[in-house]
């Protein structure tokens, strides 16, 4: 079977995923599918319904009410519908339980089976488990790490949000029981910490074009 036409990019919370993701789908010409945003959307679902984070069995049930699909920008990106999208998704009802949410086998499981449905035609996918379960035959895998001060740096700039580095580290906590942070067998591991991200994004370049030259054609 021909390998997907996939780069998976996991890694910690603030450590460039997204900058890095979005540039790297751009320049080849592939889908941006970020993960996080399926968790995040569900427990938005879950916050706005008075479902309970701790019942895996009722999320399952939300999830399967939202549908995840390509959007048409450039590069295509995840589109959420029958549930809540926009900039709450990134607000701080979210980070206090997306964690919570994503840590169920009942979640997890066709949360999976959605993001490989997205990343059919060729995609960056970016998450936590998208080099170790998602896509474990994906030609080209990147880890990327950074401090945590580094981190949570990036985290208030993005977010323009007071406390990030304790919701950083809190997160990073309960991230940690859900999903070990490390890397994907055959992943490369990129240190963003000292470096800006259109660096790595010509790192990034170059090794898909040494393990995976089909994907720069
Ligand atoms: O990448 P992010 O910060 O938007 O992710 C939000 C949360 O979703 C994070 O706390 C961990 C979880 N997540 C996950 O468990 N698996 C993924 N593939 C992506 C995100």
């Amino acid at each position: 079977m021909k390998p997907p036409r996939v780069v998976t990019i996991d890694g910690a919370a603030g450590s460039g995923k997204s900058t890095l993701a979005r540039g790297l789908a751009s320049a080849l010409g592939l889908a941006y599918v970020n993960t996080g945003l399926m968790y995040r959307a569900l427990t938005l679902a879950a916050v706005d319904g008075q479902v309970d984070v701790d019942d895996g069995a009722r999320l399952a049930t939300l999830l399967a009410t939202l549908r995840f699909s390509l959007d048409d920008g450039e590069p295509p990106q995840v589109r959420i519908e029958g549930g809540p999208s926009g900039p709450r998704l990134a607000g701080a009802e979210v980070e206090a339980h997306v964690s919570a949410v994503a840590r169920h086998p009942e979640v997890r499981a066709p949360m999976r089976a959605e993001q490989r449905r997205l990343g059919e035609n060729g995609a960056v996918m970016e998450g936590r488990d998208m080099g170790s379960m998602v896509y474990v035959d994906a030609p080209v895998k990147l880890y990327l790490e950074a401090d945590p001060t580094v981190r949570a740096a990036r985290r208030s700039r993005d977010r323009a949000e007071g406390g990030a580095a304790m919701a950083l580290h809190a997160r990073d906590r309960s991230d940690m029981r859900v999903i070990p942070f490390e890397p994907a067998q055959g992943a490369v591991v990129i240190d963003t910490t000292h470096r800006e991200i259109v660096e790595v994004l010509g790192e990034a370049l170059a090794i898909v074009r040494a393990r995976a030259p089909e994907l720069t054609a």
